[in-house]
């Protein structure tokens, strides 16, 4: 069932069942964080591996230091300025969390998302809610209740919708190893916004996959997506292909204009990313033998874009790769 009534989804919530929540990102699913068998539905509804890490949401940064340990003063820096907002933060957890959130870790990630009906959910509940992206693991993330509907509806009991998330990409997670702050994955907030705030901070670069987020194959359409600069040439080299084509600014020759989708003008990124998924979940209803992509400068929020479609393109043409969904 979708609709808009908070005192539901929180009754859901407390009961211990999964409820799909608006976030200004994506949508997640979301469960009691403090309740392991609720957790683990979550898990179970994804088709998540159980050593994938969930985010939890809290409602202030109050609740922050009743789930966690030692706040470093960029940390809170960070959350002065971006809180609510995109920001999630790797930060040490108290007893409070299961082992089942943080996949054992020590460190549980935790942010305050930027959206009216989920902030007073939370107030609602006064609980944790740990809640993944909406959607089977590896594939494309919702941001809007009908896709989630579309993806889980039949899973769950309830869809709360919020409306179509603003900016369309997940959070930034932020880590602080051995004291340095790290981006471990890029997402609405870009890193030069954060540099402002806090002064150089690294990106995550280790072999150990910390999250499936840095996992080759994910944000994943089925149909197979290829990601260029030259986006003309690649639809002259695929025209035998029945395709579809997301760029920005104007349309590429080569491709009626129906099958193309704009995400933006005039180098706009965040309305590229408002768009990005609810245009590659259109998309692989249209049913194209092949999506193909125009790389981003990697500026700003184009980072965070071109590491999304650099993910989506890994399933491409031929290579092999299976999504994990
Ligand atoms: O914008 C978002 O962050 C959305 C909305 C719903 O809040 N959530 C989201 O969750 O993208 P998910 O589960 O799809 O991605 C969370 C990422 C995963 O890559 C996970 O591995 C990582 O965060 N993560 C969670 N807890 C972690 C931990 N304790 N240590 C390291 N990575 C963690
Ligand atoms: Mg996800």
């Amino acid at each position: 069932m979708r609709g808009t009534d908070i005192q539901l989804a929180a009754e859901y919530l407390l009961l211990g069942e999964t409820v799909a929540i608006p976030t200004e990102t994506v949508y997640g699913l979301a469960a009691n964080a403090l309740d392991e068998t609720a957790v683990a539905r979550v898990f179970d509804v994804k088709q998540r591996p159980l050593h994938n890490p969930l985010i939890i949401h809290v409602a202030d940064a109050d609740q922050i230091t009743r789930y966690t340990t030692g706040l470093l003063p960029a940390a809170q820096k960070l959350l002065s300025h971006f809180a609510p907002g995109p920001l999630t933060l790797l930060l040490p957890r108290n007893s409070s969390i299961p082992d089942i959130v943080t996949a054992g870790s020590p460190l549980v990630a935790v942010r305050i998302p930027d959206h009216p009906v989920t902030l007073e959910l939370l107030r609602l509940t006064d609980l944790p809610l740990a809640a993944p992206s909406a959607n089977p693991f590896g594939y494309i993330s919702p941001t809007t209740a009908g896709h989630v509907e579309k993806m889980l509806g039949e899973k769950i009991p309830y869809v709360l919708d919020g409306g179509p998330c603003d900016a369309g990409i997940e959070s930034t997670i932020i880590g602080f190893p051995d004291g340095v702050p790290t981006i471990y994955r890029e997402g609405a907030i870009p890193k030069d916004k954060i540099e402002k705030i806090i002064g150089p901070v690294a990106v995550f670069a280790g072999k150990k996959i910390h999250a499936p987020g840095m996992s080759a194959v994910h944000y994943s359409p089925n149909t197979p997506l290829i990601l260029c600069d030259d986006i003309e040439q690649a639809i002259r080299d695929h025209d035998h292909f029945r395709m579809g084509v997301i760029t920005y600014g104007n349309y590429a020759a080569g491709v009626t204009a129906d099958n193309q989708w704009i995400l933006c003008k005039d180098n706009d990124w965040q309305t590229a990313a408002h768009n990005l998924y609810a245009a590659l979940h259109e998309m692989d209803e249209r049913n194209y033998e092949l999506i193909i992509a125009k790389t981003f400068p990697e500026t700003g929020l184009g980072s965070a874009l071109n590491d999304r479609l650099r993910r989506a393109a890994m399933k491409g043409v031929g290579n092999g790769n299976q999504a994990t969904n």
